[in-house]
């Protein structure tokens, strides 16, 4: 915490506080811009028919993503410590069952599953570095480009050392503390990130096929849409803002009480869907001009951008700068997931921070391997498929589809229930400092529409 100044406080805390609101901002934009924006939003927009899809999801942010942003910050701000012992500190003040701490747990057992293959995809991003750098996709075809990415998947020991890897550089990073000094430089990298991605959308306005991706994108055709898609729109806008894991109510709890905590919810949100935009104007036209499948699934990003990567111009250089930055993004993103894990191994086992560190992501980097394997070896193996709703999901479809639709709405509903129907209404207008209106809209919204909205649309998906 390097962009933090020590202060006293009547709430205590450790006494840190966030030197000012762009601090906090580019620490949650860090967490909530990664892997997410990036590489999961074009593929699972692509897979779900584009335009409709697109404006589901950005209703579900507006709708319930917003909202839990804004009530997960002001419960963090509130208990001033670890999520799990924030949650403990509400429930006594506000003589609350105990069981309302179990939006602390969830979330930490959410955020240890999605790390253990978020890793996994880190580590592809990794691998590209290379595979960038050495000039592998000059000029090649779209189905040469398609074999080095099957070819990278189809081998269980590249994808466990590349994995492993990025484990090293999240323990690495987590362990030893410096990550403050990571935060420091994402100020500088995302922004630069965000410039290449800008590049990227230039060269597909070049391309054949920009009119055509541009309009997947945005021009919606509902007869596309499925319920299973609502579904994944609203889990992609818990998984897309860090929502659900306690990871945005532990960096609220170092938010000072002058800074408003709705206007700095919304500057997040819209900068995390401005990146997951922008990442799709780049990556769609370059689908359709080469001839490529706007539903190819995971591999959509690594198989379409190098294409483009091998035929613009200075394409090595870019290419190579873009999977660098991007493999920042998903550090900045994946200490925040490793965060909640540590944190309860400390308060609960003693261990020292190195200790928990090591054990926690000892135990993420193995399960990691049921990721690997899925992609591979295990590639016919599913483990529910007695179910309907998880037919032919690999134990990797599985861990992200149980995270990413099911844990982080529940625990998210959990939150926007407590804030809205435990807390008091002034508590909360104090908390927030708004105006009338703005406070009557968001308690409105927090008490009954976020809450139905993802109780229907949870309902009506996994009940068929
Ligand atoms: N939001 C990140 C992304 O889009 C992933 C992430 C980081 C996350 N921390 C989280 C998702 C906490 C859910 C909860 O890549």
């Amino acid at each position: 915490m390097s962009n933090t100044t020590t202060t006293t406080t009547a709430a205590g805390h450790q006494g840190l506080h966030w030197s000012s609101r762009w601090a906090f901002i580019m620490a949650a934009t860090g967490s909530a811009v990664g892997l997410g924006n990036i590489w999961k939003f074009p593929y699972i927009t692509g897979e779900n028919g584009g335009g409709a899809f697109v404006l589901v999801y950005l209703a579900c942010i507006a709708v319930v993503g917003l909202p839990i942003l804004i009530a997960e910050v002001m419960l963090g701000r509130k208990g001033r410590k670890s999520p799990i012992a924030s949650m403990r500190e509400l429930i006594r003040e506000h003589n609350a069952n105990a069981g309302w701490v179990s939006i602390g747990t969830l979330g930490t057992i959410a955020a240890f599953l999605i790390l253990s293959f978020y890793s996994v995809i880190g580590g592809w991003a990794i691998n590209y570095v290379g595979y960038t750098i050495s000039g592998d996709f000059v000029g090649q075809t779209s189905d040469a480009v398609g074999g080095i990415f099957g070819a990278m998947l189809g081998d269980p020991s590249t994808l466990l050392f590349w994995h492993s890897v990025f484990m090293a550089c999240v323990l690495f990073i987590v362990a030893r503390g410096v990550k403050g000094g990571l935060e420091k430089a994402v100020t500088y990298l995302m922004p630069a990130l965000f410039v290449l991605m800008v590049v990227m959308v230039v060269y597909a306005m070049t391309t054949s096929g920009f009119a055509q991706g541009v309009n997947f994108l945005f021009n919606p055709d509902f007869s596309k849409l499925t319920g299973e898609g609502v579904l994944k729109a609203l889990g992609h806008a818990f998984f897309t803002l860090s929502l659900g894991t306690g990871v945005m109510m532990a960096y609220g709890s170092y938010l000072d009480q002058k800074t408003s905590i709705a206007k700095t919810s919304i500057t997040v949100g819209l900068m995390d869907t401005v990146v997951a935009l922008v990442a799709g104007m780049a990556i769609f036209p370059i689908v359709f001009a080469n001839g490529m499948e706007p539903s190819a699934g995971p591999g959509l990003i690594f198989v379409s951008l190098p294409m483009a990567f091998g035929s613009m111009s200075m394409g090595t250089l870019i290419g190579t700068l873009f999977f660098v930055l991007l493999v920042f993004a998903a550090l900045t993103s994946a200490i925040s997931l490793l965060e909640p894990s540590v944190e309860w191994l400390e308060e609960r086992s003693g261990f020292n921070r190195m200790t928990a560190t090591l054990v926690a992501g000892g135990a993420v980097w193995f399960l990691g391997i049921a990721t690997v394997l899925s992609l591979n070896v295990w590639s016919d193996v599913h483990p529910l498929g007695m179910f309907a709703a998880f037919e032919g999901k690999t134990i990797f479809d599985l861990l992200d589809y149980i995270t990413a639709n099911i844990m982080l709405p529940l625990a998210g509903l959990l939150a926007a229930l407590y804030v809205g129907w435990v807390m008091k209404k002034e508590d909360v207008a104090a908390e927030l400092n708004m105006s009338n209106g703005a406070m009557t809209l968001f308690w409105n919204i927090t008490r009954y529409v976020t809450p139905l909205a993802v109780i229907i649309v949870m309902y009506k998906s996994i009940m068929g």
